[in-house]
């Protein structure tokens, strides 16, 4: 609890420009939360460095995912939206939970064998220690509901085994938190390979829509999406192609898969596609007008980064204190 109401978490990383997966299995969602719960949205910069980043790209890229929260609908007064690194106790809980992650727990985690392949030339500390830095910025919130796709479950899981270890020694310390994905949408496929989960970082620019894309953009690159030989427009696990499009269009669209199964009965793939890339540029063209708004007023966007690090910083110091006490560092007396 804060301030009399449930905490709700989330963090997305600077690491690239946001797809439509992160908006559908993410982003979207988190303005659902904010009557209800005291949300804590925050932009995880310090997650980001586990990749190496051209420096000039990740400031930029920072700036950016704070006003795209923002165009997205999460209003600054009635959501804490902050930078990670603003913050130091997400590095201070982070090492001390280190110290009660297993190196087995963290060998088994899959984003770490998937990005250990793709970065073979940097398998560095941090890489492997992320889930523990993620748990770290979820408890230290207390906690108690996170909203994310569904690749990020292994590693809420493990926050959550990790705090009932800490409890577990030292007593009642961290929420145990829970987990929010959505029905649908909670792993948006790559266009060019189907079976693979759309990535902000992937170097081929046709396999990923960013929310930032202009409509001729989108259009082209649902076109160009990779189907199948068949010619039937509905879902199946042997029509990865078509059951993405199928959900992309039913998330844009607030239609059930089934329905736009129905509308699509006898079309074919290529009207299909140009349907699905409409919805989707429609959906998109708001949140991008607003964002061209935002990102131009960058003392605007500083006032925001400030008060939500300040406001976050508020609520970390408490469970940092009692952390410590639990722990049983000493206190300086000033
Ligand atoms: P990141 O930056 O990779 O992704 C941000 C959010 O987008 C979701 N997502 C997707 N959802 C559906 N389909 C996809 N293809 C897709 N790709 C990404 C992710 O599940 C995520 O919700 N480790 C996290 C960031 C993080 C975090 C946290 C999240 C750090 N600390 C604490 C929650 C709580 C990550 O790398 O997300």
């Amino acid at each position: 609890m804060y301030n009399d109401k449930k905490v709700v978490f989330s963090g997305v990383q600077p690491s690239g420009n946001l797809t439509i997966g992160n908006y559908l299995g993410a982003i979207k969602n988190f303005s659902a939360f904010s009557e209800d719960y005291h949300c804590f949205y925050c932009v995880v910069d310090m997650h980001a460095i586990t990749v190496r980043q051209v420096p000039a790209e990740l400031r930029r890229r920072t700036y950016e995912t704070l006003a795209l929260y923002m165009a997205c609908g999460l209003d600054p007064q009635k959501n804490t939206l902050f930078v990670q690194s603003h913050v130091p106790a997400h590095a201070e809980l982070g090492w001390i939970l280190d110290c009660y992650t297993m190196f087995g727990e963290l060998s088994r985690m899959t984003q770490f064998k998937d990005k250990s392949q793709k970065n073979a030339d940097n398998i560095n500390a941090g890489l492997f220690t992320y889930p523990s830095l993620m748990a770290a910025d979820i408890l230290l919130y207390q906690t108690e509901m996170v909203p994310v796709g569904s690749d990020q479950r292994q590693h809420l899981e493990l926050a959550r085994d990790i705090a009932t270890r800490f409890n577990g020694i030292y007593g009642d310390t961290f929420v145990i938190p829970e987990g929010y994905t959505p029905k649908d949408g909670a792993r948006i496929m790559s266009l060019a390979e189907p079976t693979k989960k759309m990535s902000k970082s992937d170097a081929n620019e046709n396999a990923v829509v960013r929310i930032l894309d202009d409509k001729d953009a989108i259009i082209r690159k649902f076109k160009r999406a990779v189907t199948d030989s068949d010619t039937e427009i509905r879902a199946g696990a042997d029509k990865a192609g078509i059951t993405n499009l199928l959900t992309i269009y039913s998330c844009f669209t607030g239609k059930t898969v089934e329905e736009a199964e129905r509308e699509f009965a006898g079309f074919g793939y290529g009207d299909f596609k140009l349907a699905v890339g409409e919805a989707c540029a429609d959906a998109l063209a708001p949140v991008r007008a607003e964002f061209n708004r935002l990102i131009a007023d960058k003392a605007y966007l500083e006032t925001v980064m400030a008060e939500g690090a300040e406001a976050a910083y508020r609520c970390a110091r408490r469970t940092m204190s009692k952390v410590r006490r639990k722990l049983g560092f000493t206190e300086l007396k000033r």
